[in-house]
């Protein structure tokens, strides 16, 4: 009988949603967002080898479906992942992600995983990593402004990362404070609901806006923000959809993760296109300066970059090889004669 078995060089690890659950609980919630933090770190030193490009947008009346592309040099990797503000309402995710990481050498995927969790997390770690750089000294509260999807995962990150205290809820939706407040109870910080975002800042030295709307937002307008806070924008990710009045950029000192692509996506599409921006990793390898006082307004413009989810994955590489937690996918074609795919696929002929 002819054997139809994939050969150990078709096969490609693969972790699937229920794996990355499980991994998630193997390694432990927080310790995994320090060790994203800490890969994101490595990565963010060396990010001159980096190949970059602002990500490949597709978008729709309804949302955005982007390629983010990146390599080392060694390792390739890309995520797929949508922008959808709408689909909750149909019982969806606004954001939704894979991902691959490939063998520079010759080509060959070395991993795929599930990314809607990972990047949920990286994007946690990367607000974190930055705020723990730029954030006032002793950042203990937290206003948390948008309880949806990536909330949980901010929270947690900015207590074990930067150390705060207290995250301070609020959300257009009440039901989705009570759903963040719910999981987030006996985590160990304490959680405050509040009725109204100016209520949801009151004592908070870090702001994270993590909202989801396809259009400009005024989700903070100028008089909310006072001096010496630290402001994490995650939710104004794509062109025509920001959080920040304008006013609030011309007073903060704004940092970037790469220029070209937060430009076209970034809370600084408001601006003129030299707008003076900082790019973070500078500030990490000593390049750039960070907070220089304790009156400034510092400004992460996140909208997360292709280096952030090669870092997660390689993370999850690393991971996986100990504990197991993936599926051999028979992904890639392997003939025996490598010139006879055609031969190959003969062989399953009825
Ligand atoms: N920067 C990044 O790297 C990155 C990564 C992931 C997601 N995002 C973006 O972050 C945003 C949030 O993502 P999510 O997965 O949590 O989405 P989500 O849809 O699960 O949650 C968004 C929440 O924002 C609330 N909201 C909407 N308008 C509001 C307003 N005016 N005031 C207060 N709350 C408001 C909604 O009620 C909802 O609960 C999205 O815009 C997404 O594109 C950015």
């Amino acid at each position: 009988m002819t054997n139809l078995k994939p050969s150990s060089k078709a096969l490609v690890p693969f972790v699937s949603v229920d794996h990355m659950m499980k991994l998630v609980h193997h390694v432990g919630i927080e310790e995994m967002l320090r060790g994203i933090a800490d890969y994101i770190e490595t990565d963010f030193k060396r990010w001159e080898l980096f190949d970059k490009t602002p990500r490949v947008a597709s978008h729709s009346e309804s949302g955005v479906i982007e390629l983010m592309p990146t390599s080392d040099g060694d390792v390739y990797g890309f995520k797929y992942v949508n922008g959808h503000p709408s689909n909750t309402a149909d019982g969806l995710q606004t954001v939704t992600a894979f991902g691959l990481l490939a063998d520079v050498a010759s080509g060959y995927p070395v991993l795929l995983s599930e990314m809607t969790l990972l990047t949920a997390l990286r994007t946690a770690a990367t607000s974190a990593l930055v705020a723990r750089v730029l954030a006032p000294e002793n950042a203990k509260v937290m206003a948390m402004i948008g309880n949806g999807t990536q909330s949980e995962f901010q929270s947690l990150a900015m207590k074990t990362i930067v150390g705060i205290e207290e995250v301070r809820l609020y959300d257009i939706d009440p039901a989705a404070t009570a759903k963040c407040a719910e999981n987030l109870a006996g985590m160990g910080l304490r959680v405050t609901s509040c009725k109204t975002a100016e209520e949801s800042m009151e004592g908070a030295q870090i702001i994270t806006t993590c909202t989801a709307d396809k259009q400009y937002a005024t989700i903070l307008t100028d008089n909310m923000v006072g001096a010496g806070v630290h402001i994490n924008a995650i939710g104004g990710d794509c062109p025509g959809k920001t959080e920040l009045a304008p006013a609030i950029l011309n007073r903060a000192e704004i940092f970037v993760e790469y220029p070209e692509q937060t430009r076209i996506e970034g809370e600084i599409q408001q601006m003129e296109s030299d707008h003076p921006v900082t790019e973070f990793w500078e500030v990490l390898t000593g390049a750039a300066k960070g907070r220089t006082d304790d009156k400034q307004i510092t400004l992460f413009d996140s909208v997360g970059f292709a280096i952030e989810d090669f870092s997660a994955l390689r993370y999850v590489r690393d991971q996986i090889a100990d504990t197991g937690l993936f599926h051999p996918l028979d992904l890639l074609a392997d003939p025996d004669d490598p010139r006879d795919l055609f031969g190959m696929l003969q062989r399953a002929k009825p």
